[in-house]
């Protein structure tokens, strides 16, 4: 009996341990956040980039996480402003731009997700996304004749499961980096890669504070308090005055009424690529947004106090926009929309 094969559990077939994965360091980046129970290795990258572009997670077959993660566009959905699943249906949020995940510790608009491993699994089974069940794709990839050999690699043995699957997946967005803007490389050497004198006035504007009329400082657009740093968010959830009677955002998260309206403040990296804008896709163009910053913005008890331009306006003459403008697509980095480690590898 002890020596009969069991058909059901063959003797499991072991692989090396992954390669551990290389993180290029960029000057005036901060260093990784590193997930201790998921290090990034070779072998796990690059199986989560085959299930990030493969169609088997989805119900009948058409969509992967590609379908609104389009690399051209910074993994934003291809200019529409909301998603349509499997079925037709469509979704009420704007498809969020994927990179520099590493410094982010919440996740989708409304920060509703703590974990990349927890994000990555739900539009999987979301009925107005991919509309499948982890179970039936756990199967569909135990039954491929890729997938058991690359868990191996990833995982050490070939057991196939949906924990092994989202950690896949969130070793693959860790792993996507945008870092080489033009605004990167005037940074790293102004003189070699001096910015326009538009870009350059836009630069300032976006980095300095609110001069209400009648001050003597220089007029500054006050961009930097939520889209500082290098990262170009500073991370946090705020409320940017889009409207009067704000929805719900992070109060979803904390039951606190004092976070209505607040929505987690994206990276303005790459921003160019990734109308339309806001959680919900409400502006078309930079223009519009711009404008509502400038002119737009709505007073309501969650507004962010940094916002002090409400109902007085910016200020921002013609030019003065056309430079913030200016200033936004030097974030444009087309290194990282082309870098073909984060590329469709089924092409
Ligand atoms: C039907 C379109 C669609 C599909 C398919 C889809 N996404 Fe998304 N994704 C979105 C939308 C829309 C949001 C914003 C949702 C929200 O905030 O409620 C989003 C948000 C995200 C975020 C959050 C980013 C952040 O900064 O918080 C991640 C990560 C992500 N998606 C990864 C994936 C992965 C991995 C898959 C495949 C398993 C996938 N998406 C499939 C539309 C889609
Ligand atoms: C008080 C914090 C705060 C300040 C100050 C601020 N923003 Fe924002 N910004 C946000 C938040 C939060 C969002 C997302 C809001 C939403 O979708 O509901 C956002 C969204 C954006 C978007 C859309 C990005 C996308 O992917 O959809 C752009 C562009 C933008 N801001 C540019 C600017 C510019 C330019 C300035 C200065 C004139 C500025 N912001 C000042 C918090 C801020």
């Amino acid at each position: 009996m002890a020596c009969k094969p069991d058909s059901n559990n063959p003797p499991a077939k072991t692989y090396p341990p992954p390669t551990p994965y290389q993180w290029v360091q960029k000057p005036f980046f901060p260093p990784p956040v590193i997930r201790s129970d998921n290090a990034l290795t070779v072998e796990g990258i690059e199986l989560g980039r085959h299930l990030f572009y493969d169609t088997q997670l989805s119900g009948d077959g058409t969509q992967s996480c590609a379908s609104c993660h389009n690399q051209a566009l910074a993994f934003t959905d291809n200019g529409r402003r909301f998603s349509t699943g499997i079925t037709g249906a469509i979704g009420t949020k704007n498809s969020m731009a994927l990179f520099n995940l590493t410094w982010s510790s919440r996740f989708f608009w409304d920060g509703r997700v703590a974990t990349l491993r927890q994000q990555v699994l739900l539009p999987i089974e979301d009925p107005i996304e991919m509309h499948d069940n982890l179970p039936n794709v756990v199967n569909k990839l135990k039954n491929s004749a890729l997938y058991p050999d690359m868990f191996g690699k990833a995982f050490g043995d070939e057991e196939i499961n949906a924990e092994r699957m989202a950690k896949a997946l969130e070793q693959f967005i860790l792993s996507i980096t945008s870092t080489d803007s033009k605004f990167d490389r005037y940074r790293i050497n102004p003189v070699l890669n001096p910015l326009t004198a538009s870009e350059q006035r836009g630069f300032d504007l976006f980095m300095r504070e609110f001069s209400p009329a009648g001050s003597n400082r220089p007029k500054g657009a006050d961009c930097f308090h939520c889209h500082g740093t290098h990262l170009f968010t500073v991370n946090n959830f705020t409320n940017n005055g889009l409207d009067a009677n704000p929805a719900t955002g992070f109060q979803i998260v904390t039951g606190n009424p004092l976070d209505r309206g607040k929505f987690k403040t994206p990276s303005l990296r790459n921003v160019a690529l990734t109308a339309p804008y806001m959680h919900d896709g409400r502006f078309s163009t930079l223009e519009e947004v711009i404008d509502h910053y400038n002119s737009g913005l709505q007073a309501s008890p969650t507004i962010d106090i940094n916002l002090k331009s409400t109902g007085v306006g910016l200020g921002l003459t013609a030019q003065d926009k056309a430079d913030l403008l200016a200033f936004l697509h030097t974030l444009s980095d087309t290194v990282y929309t082309n870098n073909p480690a984060y590329a469709n590898p089924f092409r």
